[in-house]
């Protein structure tokens, strides 16, 4: 992947690049099929929604061992696409994966992710700085029904903001900007722009930028998935009581760049 200068000057700007058509609908498929085995795993990577008990998130897949681990995941983590457009977007080579997550916001059942800023929770990780990129892989089409994401475009530019624990609201604890700072920040800010896309569509966004989600109303699955890359050099420091790995990467090892044939040492898995 090679962003031109007028998408870096974006990201720059808005805090996000969207990208169509990055992933082919037989490359969707699989990571879809790959997440139906999944989701069926009994393991603490994976949190529940509590209403209906279907996955919401799934944490860790792109690593090489591991209950949730999956190779094409990791694949698709060290593809030029998605590991190349990271490292220009970081100006740094030498990248890790913090985290990865699945969310799956299934057909009714799939909930809110209220309004935060990523590095409300990475920086309490121990990660110093707020250099860090997400790389968002639509597997649905997104639609406002569905419990697409939005963004608040150029919020990345309004710093490390306060944030509160929200451990009432989901399944999922969230560090949270509190209501009145949002209402504040949304009368000066350009309206939040809906995140909608074929199937494919990959969205590099800013870990300040803040962004929420609602409910799927709709009856069809609002599946993404999340690639966040650090630099190895901002990886976290020591903190009491670190979360685990799965959500707190240790494997700091810079990423080896692989091939943009992911489908190529993808394992067989049982068809959805
Ligand atoms: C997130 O902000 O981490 C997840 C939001 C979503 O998947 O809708
Ligand atoms: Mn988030």
């Amino acid at each position: 992947m090679q962003f031109t200068e007028a998408q870096m000057k974006q990201y720059d700007r808005d805090g996000f690049l969207v990208v169509e058509g990055m992933f082919e609908a037989a490359e969707v498929a699989a990571m879809k099929r790959e997440l139906v085995r999944i989701q069926a795993i009994d393991t603490d990577h994976l949190v529940r929604e509590r209403a209906g008990g279907v996955a919401k998130t799934i944490y860790r897949v792109h690593e090489a061992d591991g209950p949730t681990a999956s190779m094409l995941f990791r694949n698709a983590a060290l593809s030029p696409r998605l590991l190349g457009g990271a490292q220009q977007l970081l100006g740094d080579d030498a990248l890790y994966i913090h985290h990865t997550k699945c969310n799956l916001k299934t057909a009714i059942d799939g909930s809110v992710w209220q309004w935060h800023q990523d590095y409300g929770a990475w920086k309490r990780d121990g990660i110093a700085r707020p250099d860090m990129t997400t790389a968002l892989v639509m597997l649905d089409e997104p639609t406002p029904m569905s419990g697409c994401l939005y963004f608040i475009p150029g919020s990345h530019r309004l710093g490390d903001l306060a944030s509160e624990m929200d451990d009432r609201t989901t399944a999922y604890r969230l560090w949270i900007v509190p209501k009145a700072d949002l209402v504040r920040i949304m009368e000066t800010s350009p309206e939040p722009v809906a995140i909608t896309g074929a199937p494919g569509t990959v969205v590099f966004f800013h870990c300040n930028i803040l962004h929420a989600s609602g409910h799927n109303l709709s009856r069809h699955d609002r599946w993404h998935l999340y690639y966040v890359y650090n630099p190895v050099v901002n990886r976290p420091l020591d903190v009491p009581n670190p979360r685990p790995d799965y959500v707190r990467s240790r494997n700091w090892a810079p990423l080896v760049p692989g091939s943009d044939d992911i489908l190529a040492a993808a394992p067989a898995v049982a068809s959805v």
